[in-house]
């Protein structure tokens, strides 16, 4: 995949953000002394857990440049490293690995979400938020086009970058062995958006990514014209005017025994 583009990635800040606070909010350790945000994208995660825990050590992690330049600048006093997930691991136990909209992208989760909790602290927490939207209308009408012959090669393997999450029961049993405390919910937002493009904006910088970069600028505005129809066919307009963009999210809060 091509990188990231934060200025794209931050036009829905607070949509996006809202889920880090949902996520943060039901995370109790009283004072973790070190913090790992994983997949920090621009800081707006990161910025959540410096407010809430100022005398932490805090470090963001991603394997974007584009990102982590941007969450140094929104955070200078905060060190932002670049790594890739699937294969970090820490010099100190965290007492907190935060990992909001990061771990999608990252494959095999039962050997990640275990290698995550062996790597806490004693008492500490992972809390993680996934997307679980690849059945949505919006996930399904990207592969729907990819398999059309005018985008057909470029796009054979586009859906592959985004993990198929396991089940709710799965991650649960993968992860209470390991747990004093699993806390496991699904949060279905229903975003009011101004249009049809702004939905198309807001996956731009993020599910459609591996749809639209593989494609030269042609077959690129050929793929997102089409697009656009049929998310314009798929959430229809209100009353109003606006479209409810439908956006289901896993949350799981585990903590591991002290
Ligand atoms: C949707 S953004 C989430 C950013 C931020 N945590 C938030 O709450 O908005 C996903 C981030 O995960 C990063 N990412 C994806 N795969 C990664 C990997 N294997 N290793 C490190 N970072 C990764 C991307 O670069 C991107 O910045």
């Amino acid at each position: 995949m091509h990188d990231w583009d934060p200025a794209l990635y931050q036009r829905f800040e607070s949509e996006r953000t809202r889920p880090a606070v949902e996520l943060l909010a039901r995370v109790s350790h009283p004072a973790p002394r070190h913090i790992v945000d994983l997949g920090c994208g621009n800081g707006n995660s990161t910025q959540l857990l410096l407010e809430r825990f100022p005398q932490s050590q805090l470090i963001g992690l991603d394997n974007s440049e584009a990102m982590l330049a941007s969450a140094r600048k929104r955070l200078p006093g905060v060190p932002f490293v670049q790594a890739d997930i699937a294969d970090w691991a820490p010099t100190v136990a965290p007492d907190l690995i935060f990992a909001n909209a990061s771990l999608q992208w990252v494959a095999g989760h039962a050997g990640l979400f275990a290698r995550l909790m062996r790597c806490l602290a004693p008492g500490g927490v992972l809390a993680v938020q996934m997307p679980d939207n690849l059945d949505q209308p919006s996930h399904q009408l990207m592969r729907e086009l990819a398999s059309q012959s005018a985008w057909r090669d470029l796009l054979a393997h586009a859906a592959d970058q985004r993990a198929a999450l396991l089940s709710v029961e799965a991650y649960y049993d993968l992860l209470a062995p390991m747990a004093c405390r699993v806390d496991i919910w699904h949060t279905a937002y229903r975003h009011v958006m101004p249009s049809v493009q702004a939905i198309v904006e807001w996956l731009e910088s993020t599910g459609l990514k591996p749809f639209l970069d593989p494609l030269s600028a042609v077959l690129r505005d050929a793929y997102l014209q089409a697009y656009t129809q049929r998310i314009g066919e798929a959430y229809t307009e209100r009353a109003d005017g606006h479209r409810l963009f439908a956006f289901p999210r896993l949350f799981i809060v585990a903590q591991r025994a002290p």
